[in-house]
């Protein structure tokens, strides 16, 4: 069963909630949200709906300040399949930013050049700073060490593909996903925004482990909010012990910790060596390092190329989201 065989029929009024909205934070999302745009896309892609034309009066502006190769390409793979049209930055040193050209100034740009702007850069304030100069919704490609939003969604895309109880459903106790986390919530952005979505599924996750050498891996902002979680949260040094509990694995290679790009090496790393559960599935937003070895590519456990597909359908959901386009695209008998 497919999560749209859970729930067939689209509700608006929650979709409605991203029109005209930037996306800045995986906090933005609750549970009801995440259904129906984890449906949108499902509608998209499973379903084949026709959204070809959606969005040919809009331009999307990819301004990344950093490097990117399946973000900003899957987001402007994602507005030439609906009709739409792209800008693209795709390195920092081809603008004015390499001569201190301001956000104020940038930001003035964008609003007469695009209708929507998905921006990566290497600083946690950019996000806010832009969005004091925009009329037009922003999207946060990934800002320093803070966010991934969007990433995070389409890793729980990947998940409610895999699994679709853990949305549509309540899992038997004896079922509860048991999740390890590879990586630091406090300093890794797509790991915070996965952890800030995964809380939102309490009702089907048994406990989260967290695996780093950090002493403190979650910092004082996650804490607060694991704190107020029903998930158990726990913290080890010891993937290999772990493996015989886990049902998926959510694993990352590089930090951005402000002063550049940190590579975690091979401290906790899986191969078809490592003694999995059969039925494990492996979570990665790539790009990988030594940690995630290709000869996991061909087993059943790899879900990380399943996830960088499926993000292009979910970021296609959000752009037909926010501009309100969703009636274009879905059929009335599919509209609760
Ligand atoms: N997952 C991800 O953000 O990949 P890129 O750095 O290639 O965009």
């Amino acid at each position: 069963q497919t999560m749209l065989d859970h729930s067939p029929k689209l509700d608006l009024t929650q979709l409605d909630r991203l029109h005209d909205q930037s996306i800045l934070s995986a906090a933005q999302f609750d549970l009801p949200l995440m259904r129906e745009i984890m449906k949108l896309a499902a509608y998209m892609q499973l379903r084949k709906f026709e959204s070809g034309h959606a969005l040919e009066d809009k331009i999307l502006a990819a301004a990344f300040f950093e490097p990117s190769t399946r973000t900003r390409l899957s987001f402007e793979s994602a507005m030439l399949h609906v009709g739409g049209k792209t800008l693209s930055v795709a390195d920092a040193k081809t603008t004015g930013v390499a001569k201190g050209e301001s956000m104020r100034d940038i930001g003035q740009m964008f609003n007469s050049y695009a209708d929507v702007v998905v921006m990566r850069h290497t600083a946690q304030e950019s996000v806010q700073d832009l969005c004091e100069y925009l009329r037009i919704p922003l999207i946060n490609g990934g800002n320093g060490s803070d966010e991934h939003p969007t990433q995070a969604l389409a890793d729980w895309y990947a998940l409610m593909k895999w699994r679709p109880e853990i949305a549509f459903g309540k899992l038997p106790e004896k079922f509860r996903l048991n999740i390890g986390i590879i990586g630091t919530p406090g300093n890794m952005r797509t790991v915070k925004s996965f952890l800030t979505l995964a809380l939102l599924f309490h009702e089907n996750i048994n406990h989260i482990t967290i695996f780093s050498e950090m002493a403190d891996p979650l910092g004082d902002e996650i804490r607060e909010m694991t704190n107020s979680s029903p998930i158990t949260i726990d913290f080890s040094r010891n993937l290999e012990q772990s493996l015989e509990y886990l049902d998926v694995i959510y694993m990352n290679a590089i930090a951005f910790l402000g002063d550049g790009y940190r590579f975690l090496g091979d401290a906790f790393s899986l191969s078809n060596q490592s003694q999995l559960k059969p039925d494990t599935v492996i979570l990665h937003p790539l790009a990988r390092g030594p940690e995630l070895s290709t000869d996991l590519d061909a087993t059943q456990h790899n879900l990380y190329f399943n996830q960088a597909d499926g993000a292009v359908w979910l970021r296609q959901a959000l752009l037909i989201a926010i501009f309100g386009r969703v009636r274009h695209v879905v059929p009335r008998e599919f509209i609760a």
